[in-house]
């Protein structure tokens, strides 16, 4: 759970800002996820799922169909209050939490554990993956899929047309390789099953790729 006590995030402030445009917006690395995560194979039929970073909730509507169950987290409340009138009735529990403290999870408790666009605002992996692999059941999996570090090199990072200013609003984000992203599961014990680069339908043939996908298992 989040604790109301201390100083606003400027990343939670900066989403809480987004979150009435979040949908409306054009934004392919937004869609593209969708589409990824949607097709990339990853297994949710009547599991238990733990979503990350769910933020209005674009991927936690399909998985609330099909999944027994979905904890969402985000500590943005304002995206998740979104995600709340978005979500239908179902198996969904919303949880305001910040991912980057130990999750409100018990251990072996969840058979997928699902993250989307939420780890450039993470600026240390490492206790990222270390939650996942303790709250993962065996054989469970792990899906994260994330801005393509190519195009962090370039520049590129979270950002939207603040409504209440007009100015584009840059949201504070940190780079990761994808050796990070690859060793960082490998260190918590996970097997490495597939990596995917993706590129927008409809994008030049010399485009590098927008998103980064990466699906572990936990070893039974
Ligand atoms: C770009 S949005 C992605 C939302 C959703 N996963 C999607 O694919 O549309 C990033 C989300 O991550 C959330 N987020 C960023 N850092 C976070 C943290 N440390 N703890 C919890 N949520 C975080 C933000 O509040 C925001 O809702």
């Amino acid at each position: 759970m989040c604790d109301d006590s201390g100083p606003p995030d400027e990343v939670a402030g900066a989403y809480d800002a987004w979150a009435g445009t979040y949908d409306l917006d054009r934004n392919l690395t937004r869609d593209l996820d969708a589409e990824v995560v949607r097709r990339v194979g990853l297994a949710v039929t009547g599991l238990d799922v733990l979503e990350i970073g769910c933020g209005t909730g674009k991927n936690t509507t399909w998985l609330a169909v099909q999944a027994r169950s979905v904890i969402a987290l985000d500590f943005s409340p304002a995206m998740l209050a979104r995600a709340r009138t978005r979500v239908p009735a179902g198996p969904v529990t919303f949880v305001r939490h910040d991912v980057r403290e130990p999750w409100p999870v018990a251990d072996d408790a969840v058979d997928v554990v699902v993250g989307n666009l939420v780890l450039e605002h993470v600026r240390d992996l490492t206790p990222v993956y270390g939650e996942a692999a303790r709250v993962l059941r065996r054989d469970g999996q792990l899906f994260l899929c994330e801005l393509h570090p190519d195009r962090q090199r370039a520049g590129r990072q979270a950002e939207f047309v603040d409504p209440a200013t007009g100015g584009t609003r840059r949201v504070a984000a940190h780079r990761h390789t994808v050796a990070e992203f690859v060793n960082g599961g490998i260190g918590a014990g996970f097997v490495l099953r597939h990596l995917g680069e993706w590129t927008e339908p409809g994008a030049p043939p010399d485009a590098p790729p927008r998103l980064l996908s990466v699906l572990f298992a936990r070893p039974g």
